[in-house]
């Protein structure tokens, strides 16, 4: 999504310009029979009619201008068919936002909304329930906006691009670097928004988007922004990394819209590529909904990617690729036009229009009066309730990753601390907390705050700000932390290092942090406590390796309540359990290795080190996966199969000659599954909750395949001393399968290794 101030400045203007006719805001919908009883003859306003035959019916009312003034973020209003303008572009990353035009906070009418952490700590938490939780909590607060006529029905979330490289300003957003995990967030943030409470599934409670599609994942390195990078893509790594998530959005989450990216694929721009759009997510996946551009993919095609030569052709080229709607005003401008010179038929014009008004029809816009639908009851009173809150509390704890952890240094016991010192930049962080796609939160709980409530504190800020170019404040921030009982350090990054159009050129702390860090370190008495404030992984190897250090923790960018989670980890109300959904690079990583480089693979060749856990096989400062907790987790293996016999028929290819792997989507797959059952026992003394991961280590058969790769993963909640089973159900054929050369998944002969925690199993897979 873009970031384009003019465009956004734009956009609001036509909005708050439309607005500013009357002062009191009303829910746009069409189709208002009780103010216009003569719509009653539109049969597409006739709810006993189903949707395909309202929208047929729409769209042959309309003249050729009426529909390019439809498939734009601003959609015209149609006064003759009772249609009123619709913005689009609305945003709900993490909490209801008011960065897409289409949706804004009043004081008097709705003064914020509740901020969740951003996506890459809610997606340590590795729990599904927490993520479509989340998701519900927010499609009620936008519905309720919605009524109060501040908010549109169409998010453009979640963001599901692979978290590829340490440096992206935009990885925050995503769920990590691995695509199951975000594939698994995916589908459960686009349920959470879109699902109705009737269960209709041709209805909608919101529209999601899952964006931007596809191999993006840079926004602006060195001389290199996104308008104008072309990402050189392997078949391979599209099919097994890249794709993923938009697909299981889309087949397992039935998302309303897919967004195509800005920068260009293996040399075309995505949102005019048709073997993308048309040829992958309409044609393979069957996307039920509407393709829309990023905020103006189209302008930057002409513009920026001089794609063509007239912007009549580049609108042309969209719509043939399968294009519905433009973020931008380019499709208004010059389809028609496009439509004269024969470049674009009236009839793909009419397929874009229609995705767009099945979408809004699902959604109950031609449904006449909101007030008197399934969530008409729905006001002011419903966003920012207490439960909301102290949800957003929760998921931030659950995503806390505990990094180091002295013996005994954490949690502290709030009656042995008389003072603790509160030291670093990020340590009265309010908006830091929130990062991209922010809204107005509800309040915001500090970690100062947060620590304070529970323990007598001292306030140092060290740094001005987390450039910290000074050193100024240290003497200070040292006489502190000498008279301190405890010391807790919070550091990091905010937007003003990592954001959208901007990457990060190292990985480390910014500015003189670390020798904050190292200085107070030194000068503590008690144990030293290092808060990690960001949206990437940091290179914290001095701290690591720093025995004053006693305890590490990351809670990413924690959202509204961050200051109460860090607090009640610290302070042991709450036993953390966060895995980090990143590998941690050390710093030279992003010294030698090119941001615009999307190979996954490694290539030993020009010592090019390759991506994420699954193909970097270099040290890392803190690997994908890692979390400590309070308590110790044991996992015994209950059952698990030595050997798994792939039945195959004389007439197949592997029973005549030897074969080292065969085709995922073969016969044989159907129903070809095995059974893991292991048993975890939380050892410690306080209660916690444990991430169950299974990983395999596929046989190397298939060229250039992962070293490792998670295969499904479970969350448990266990008291002290006590046991679980855990079962996994094994798909042969879906889960350990991997992606050839060609982009086709096959599943490798041999030994395929599975791991738990620490335990290990050969399997055995033969024909
Ligand atoms: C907020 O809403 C109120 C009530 O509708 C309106 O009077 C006021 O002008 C709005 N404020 C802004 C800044 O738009
Ligand atoms: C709406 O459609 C139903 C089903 O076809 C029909 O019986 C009814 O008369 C229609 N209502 C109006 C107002 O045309
Ligand atoms: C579309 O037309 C409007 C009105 O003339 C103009 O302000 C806008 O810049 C145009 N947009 C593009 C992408 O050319
Ligand atoms: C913390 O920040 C808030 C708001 O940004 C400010 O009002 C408050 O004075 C700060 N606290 C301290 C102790 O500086
Ligand atoms: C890239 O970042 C630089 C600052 O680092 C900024 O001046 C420039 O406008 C950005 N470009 C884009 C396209 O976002
Ligand atoms: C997952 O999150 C939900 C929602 O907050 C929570 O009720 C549940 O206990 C969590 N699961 C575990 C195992 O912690
Ligand atoms: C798995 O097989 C390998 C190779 O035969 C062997 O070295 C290893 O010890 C086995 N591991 C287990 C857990 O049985």
């Amino acid at each position: 999504m873009a970031f384009q101030a003019t465009l956004h400045f734009l956009l609001s203007l036509v909005i708050l310009s439309f607005l500013s006719v009357s002062a009191t805001y009303y829910p746009r919908y069409a189709c208002d029979l009780d103010k216009n009883p003569s719509l009653k003859e539109f049969a597409f306003c006739n709810t006993s009619l189903d949707i395909k035959t309202r929208v047929s019916d729409l769209v042959k009312r309309m003249t050729l201008k009426e529909k390019t003034g439809s498939i734009v973020s601003v959609a015209d209003r149609i006064d003759r068919l009772g249609i009123p303008s619709y913005g689009w572009w609305s945003e709900a990353l993490h909490g209801v936002s008011d960065t897409g035009p289409a949706t804004w906070f009043n004081k008097t009418v709705v003064p914020g909304a509740t901020s969740y952490p951003q996506v890459i700590l809610t997606a340590a938490s590795f729990n599904e329930s927490l993520f479509y939780t989340i998701a519900k909590v927010v499609s009620n607060e936008a519905r309720a906006m919605y009524n109060t006529g501040v908010a549109g029905l169409t998010f453009w979330s979640p963001n599901v691009n692979i978290f590829r490289d340490p440096r992206w300003g935009r990885g925050q957003e995503t769920p990590g670097e691995d695509p199951l995990l975000t594939s698994r967030f995916g589908v459960a943030y686009v349920k959470g928004l879109q699902e109705t409470d009737s269960g209709d599934k041709d209805r909608l409670k919101l529209g999601a988007c899952c964006k931007h599609y596809t191999a993006y994942d840079l926004d602006n390195w060195t001389s290199v922004d996104r308008f104008h990078f072309n990402a050189i893509v392997t078949k391979q790594d599209l099919e097994d990394t890249y794709n993923p998530p938009f697909k299981s959005c889309v087949f397992d989450a039935n998302v309303a819209s897919i967004m195509c990216s800005f920068n260009k694929v293996n040399g075309k721009p995505a949102c005019g590529d048709k073997e993308l759009l048309e040829g992958t997510v309409r044609g393979e996946w069957k996307l039920n909904g509407y393709i829309s551009s990023d905020c103006d993919s189209l302008e930057v095609m002409f513009k920026d990617q001089r794609w063509a030569k007239t912007p009549e052709e580049v609108a042309a080229d969209a719509l043939n690729a399968g294009l519905d709607l433009n973020c931008g005003d380019s499709l208004k401008n010059f389809t028609a036009n496009a439509v004269k010179k024969g470049l674009v038929k009236e009839s793909v014009v009419d397929r874009a229009v229609t995705n767009n008004f099945v979408t809004l029809m699902r959604l109950g816009f031609f449904d006449g009066n909101p007030s008197k639908q399934m969530y008409g009851k729905l006001g002011k009173k419903d966003v920012c309730t207490q439960a909301a809150q102290d949800l957003a509390r929760e998921a931030a704890r659950q995503g806390i990753v505990l990094l180091k952890n002295s013996l005994g240094s954490l949690p502290l016991i709030p009656n042995y601390i008389k003072t603790l010192a509160v030291i670093g930049p990020n340590a009265n962080a309010t908006e830091a907390m929130i990062g991209n796609y922010g809204g107005i939160p509800c309040k915001y709980t500090t970690p100062l705050k947060g620590l304070s409530d529970s323990v007598k504190t001292i306030y140092e800020p060290g740094c001005k700000d987390v450039m910290c170019a000074s050193t100024a404040g240290f003497e200070k921030a040292k006489t502190a932390a000498a008279i301190a009982d405890a010391v807790v350090l919070v550091m990091g990054t905010d937007i003003s290092i990592e954001h959208e159009a901007l990457d990060r050129i190292d990985i480390d702390l910014p500015g003189q942090q670390n020798l904050l860090v190292s200085e107070v370190a030194y000068a503590a008495r008690g144990p030293v406590i290092l808060a990690l404030m960001s949206g990437g992984g940091v290179d914290v190897t001095f701290a690591k390796c720093n025995p004053k250090i006693t305890s590490i923790l990351w809670f990413g960018l924690p959202g509204q309540e961050g200051g109460a989670a860090l607090a009640d980890v610290i302070f042991g109300r709450y036993n953390p359990g966060g895995r980090l959904p990143m590998t941690w690079y050390p710093r030279s990583y992003a010294e030698s290795v090119s941001m615009g480089n999307m190979n996954m693979r490694a290539d030993p060749s020009t010592g090019y080190p390759g991506r994420s856990y699954r193909f970097y096989r270099g040290e890392a400062v803190y690997p994908f996966g890692y979390g400590l907790s309070y308590s110790l987790y044991v996992h015994h293996l209950v059952k698990a199969p030595k050997h798994v016999t792939v039945p195959v028929n004389k007439a197949h290819t592997c029973s005549q000659s030897s074969c080292k792997s065969f085709s995922a989507t073969d016969n044989v797959c159907n129903g070809l599954s095995f059974d893991v059952d292991i048993m975890v026992t939380n050892i410690g003394k306080m209660s916690g909750s444990h991430t169950v991961m299974l990983f395999s280590y596929p046989p190397r058969v298939i060229y250039n395949s992962p070293h490792k790769q998670l295969l499904d993963f479970k969350k448990v909640r266990l008291g002290p001393w006590k046991r679980t089973s855990v079962s996994f159900k094994v798909d042969v054929c879906k889960q350990l399968s991997v992606v050839d050369e060609d982009g086709n998944r096959r599943v490798a002969l041999g030994r395929h290794v599975l791991q738990i925690g620490d335990l290990k199993h050969n399997l055995s897979l033969k024909i």
